[in-house]
């Protein structure tokens, strides 16, 4: 897929995506978003960047951490995301964060102006994730950190059927390189790339619990990088890929709803 038309889809599909990203992942995504943060021991004063915010979950516990002296840039491909940021930062009163519309990859700073830099599953959907990585490091001071998160190996992931499922009803894959971070030790080998040292990477299992169908297929088909495709599919085609996908989690369901396995890669690096 051309880098340009990548970013497109990822750009109105979050945009689409915004309401239903938070039933749909933030309790899920929390033990990752936990260990990220503890790995990275902000402090107080600190001045923080974070790439792919999305709605703001980790946005503003890193303004707490790093407090009023301290300040964080929070970024963001899609303008609904931003927005929905900067709302959440308002409610909770939260005064010391910035919002920009930006790519990852390009980012509009200058040079070692950060102390820490984060990116929480927003690498999967980049077209070049060493390219971000690298902006990363660009903007980062010496000695400055960098925390990511990725899902993990596809296999380890049960819900990896969606891909292939609405792939096979669009022109072109919508998530190409959506496992690739999370596989063997690609992410520790792209932190090398893009200049990263001291590198510690965690890799865990945690199950995603759905409570029933109509939430696991939120989760899948309405609040992630699918949104834009399957907005556009007829009700035919919904029907048959709601069919494909219950079909390809039902290993996971019991009584009590769906725990389907989830794999978390996270890992810091210093510049
Ligand atoms: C799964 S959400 C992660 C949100 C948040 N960081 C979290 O942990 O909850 C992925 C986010 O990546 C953003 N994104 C996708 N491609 C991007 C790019 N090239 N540059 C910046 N953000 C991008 C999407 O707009 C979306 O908000």
């Amino acid at each position: 897929m051309k880098p340009e038309f990548q970013r497109r889809v990822q750009r109105y599909g979050w945009d689409k995506a915004v309401d239903y990203y938070e039933p749909s992942w933030k309790r899920q995504l929390k033990p990752a978003q936990d260990k990220l943060l503890k790995m990275l021991t902000l402090k107080k004063g600190e001045k923080v960047l974070e790439t792919a915010a999305g709605t703001g979950l980790v946005t503003t516990r890193i303004a707490k951490a790093v407090g009023t002296e301290g300040e964080v840039v929070a970024t963001d491909l899609s303008d609904e995301m931003i927005e929905r940021t900067r709302s959440r930062a308002k409610e909770q009163d939260i005064t010391n964060v910035k919002f920009h519309r930006m790519d990852a990859e390009s980012l509009e700073f200058e040079k070692e102006s950060f102390d820490a830099a984060i990116n929480s599953f927003g690498l999967m959907y980049v077209p070049d994730p060493v390219k971000a990585l690298q902006e990363m490091n660009r903007v980062l001071k010496p000695g400055g950190r960098a925390g990511v998160a990725v899902w993990g190996k596809r296999k380890n992931c049960g819900w990896n059927e969606v891909f292939s499922i609405v792939d096979e009803r669009v022109a072109s894959d919508v998530c190409p390189l959506f496992f690739q971070q999370g596989t063997g030790d690609t992410l520790k080998k792209s932190l090398q790339r893009a200049g990263f040292t001291n590198i510690s990477v965690d890799r865990f299992q945690v199950p995603l619990y759905y409570e029933d169908d109509e939430t696991a297929l939120m989760a899948v088909f309405s609040g992630g990088p699918v949104a834009l495709a399957y907005r556009k599919f007829d009700e035919k085609t919904v029907e048959a890929v709601h069919r494909e996908y219950l079909e390809s989690i039902k290993p996971y369901r019991n009584e009590k709803g769906y725990h389907i396995p989830g794999e978390f890669v996270v890992a810091k690096g210093f510049k």
